[in-house]
């Protein structure tokens, strides 16, 4: 659910990526089609975040057309969907080019219909098209025949398109360091997140299934305006969680177990992505306790190591360390810790980075390495601490009071100029303080809400 932001923001995008690029440059960037979950059901329409980035523009199938000419004069025009009362019955209200225009601060814009005619004309004096290589959209295609509708018509200027390039490089580095506008968006997300992960620690009860505690957060959001997720929300009880994307969320949560749900909302676009592990019946076991403190100490370590110049590997190491340093002490490995992380024999209980980055894409766009060197954090950039350890119910390498626990603690950070900011901060992470939390939900609400 898209509200956008002032059109000056959106517009002040456009003529910043236009600012990079050579005169008589081109950019066309395709909005998301509609998909078909199955017979004459749709998915939930997501617009490409690239597309969203630079327009706030929520329908399917539009193209954005932006140009710079030889004056270097610089020209956004959007082509939508027309206004068609017949099927807009059906389907929903649309702009059509007047409300791209009004609504969108677009210079101008056309229907669909009027691709064919108007593209090639516009594209005359470029000498350079850019567009996404990563869309599988059929852009390459399409540009093609412009041009060569261009030249069959004798229409293309001595300039006409001699080159093809990739936008993503630029307009991903932009999308990576997020405005403050940007930022406030990020940090209501991580608001709302956190509200979320505290209700389902207080409704959790041994019984109820991993799909009604997947209620509860999407409830949470959506009765604090998101009224979708960022991506497909993971609660894995017992050895679940040790499987790192599950989202069957299909069994009962046992007593005796932890519960780990990695779940975030879509706020205006904008994805939050947390995780919490906490027990089922609200108090951790001894060696629960001390697995999950590794992970607690190991994230704390990696968020501290996170300051504008640090490397985008620093808190990763951080973890690592920490981390092997308490498998050793658990005598769940066996070694020197440096060998051990050289030797990645962490591998088999932590096999996933600390971090990525965040923003309009759960996974977002943005380098992570530069001339092949981890990346230098900037102030704007936002991305997860997220380590975990994921003992395999089956790994007979480990005794058996480690096996089947999965435990991931992640949290969303801004880097700031001092430092950085943990826009997801007040949910509870300490043994402490999930165990009170939900102690107290139990003493309010004795059997729960759903019982
Ligand atoms: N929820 C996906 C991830 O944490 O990367
Ligand atoms: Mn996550
Ligand atoms: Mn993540």
């Amino acid at each position: 659910m898209i509200d956008p932001l002032p059109p000056s923001e959106y517009r002040s995008r456009r003529q910043q990526l236009l600012a990079q690029l050579a005169p008589c440059s081109a950019v066309l960037l395709p909005a998301a089609a509609l998909r078909y979950r199955n017979r004459d059901a749709e998915y939930a329409f997501r617009q490409n975040s690239d597309f969203l980035y630079l327009s706030g523009f929520d329908e399917a199938d539009a193209l954005m057309l932006l140009l710079k000419n030889a004056l270097e004069e610089v020209e956004s025009i959007l082509f939508v969907l027309s206004r068609d009362p017949a099927q807009e019955v059906w389907t929903g209200y649309r702009a059509g080019p007047e409300g791209a225009v009004e609504q969108f601060g677009f210079d101008r814009a056309f229907t669909l219909e009027q691709q064919a005619e108007q593209i090639p004309t516009l594209l005359a004096d470029c000498e350079r098209i850019y567009y996404p290589f990563s869309e599988q959209q059929g852009m390459a295609t399409a540009i093609r025949g412009w041009c060569q509708q261009l030249q069959t018509q004798g229409r293309s200027s001595e300039a006409a398109p001699q080159q093809l390039a990739n936008i993503e490089p630029l307009l991903h580095e932009m999308r990576l360091i997020k405005s403050s506008t940007e930022q406030q968006q990020m940090r209501r997300a991580g608001q709302i997140c956190v509200q979320a992960h505290r209700l389902a620690m207080q409704n959790c009860r041994p019984g109820m299934f991993e799909y009604q505690l997947e209620a509860d957060i999407r409830h949470s959001f959506a009765q604090q305006g998101c009224r979708f997720e960022a991506y497909g929300t993971i609660v894995g009880s017992g050895a679940n969680g040790c499987v790192l994307h599950y989202t069957q969320n299909r069994d009962a949560m046992r007593d005796g177990d932890l519960v780990l749900i990695d779940a975030g909302c879509e706020q205006n676009g904008y994805a939050g992505d947390i995780t919490r592990t906490f027990p089922v019946n609200g108090r951790f076991s001894a060696d629960q306790k001390a697995l999950y403190q590794c992970v607690l100490d190991a994230q704390q370590a990696a968020i501290a190591a996170i300051t504008p110049g640090a490397c985008f590997d620093e808190p990763h190491r951080a973890a690592l360390e920490v981390l092997v340093t308490g498998l050793v002490e658990l005598g769940l490995l066996d070694g020197e810790v440096e060998a051990l992380i050289q030797d990645e024999a962490y591998k088999p209980f932590y096999m996933h980075r600390t971090s990525h980055w965040l923003g309009l894409d759960v996974h977002d766009v943005g380098d992570y390495r530069r001339k092949g060197e981890s990346r230098l954090l900037l102030p704007g950039m936002v991305l997860t601490i997220e380590p975990g350890l994921y003992i395999a119910p089956d790994n007979e390498q480990v005794e058996a009071r480690w096996r089947g626990i999965g435990i991931r603690i992640e949290d969303d950070v801004l880097v700031t100029e001092q430092g950085c900011e943990v826009l997801t901060q007040d949910a509870p992470k300490q043994v402490t303080d999930i165990e009170a939390l939900m102690a107290q939900a139990l003493a309010e609400q004795g059997g729960g809400v759903h019982d």
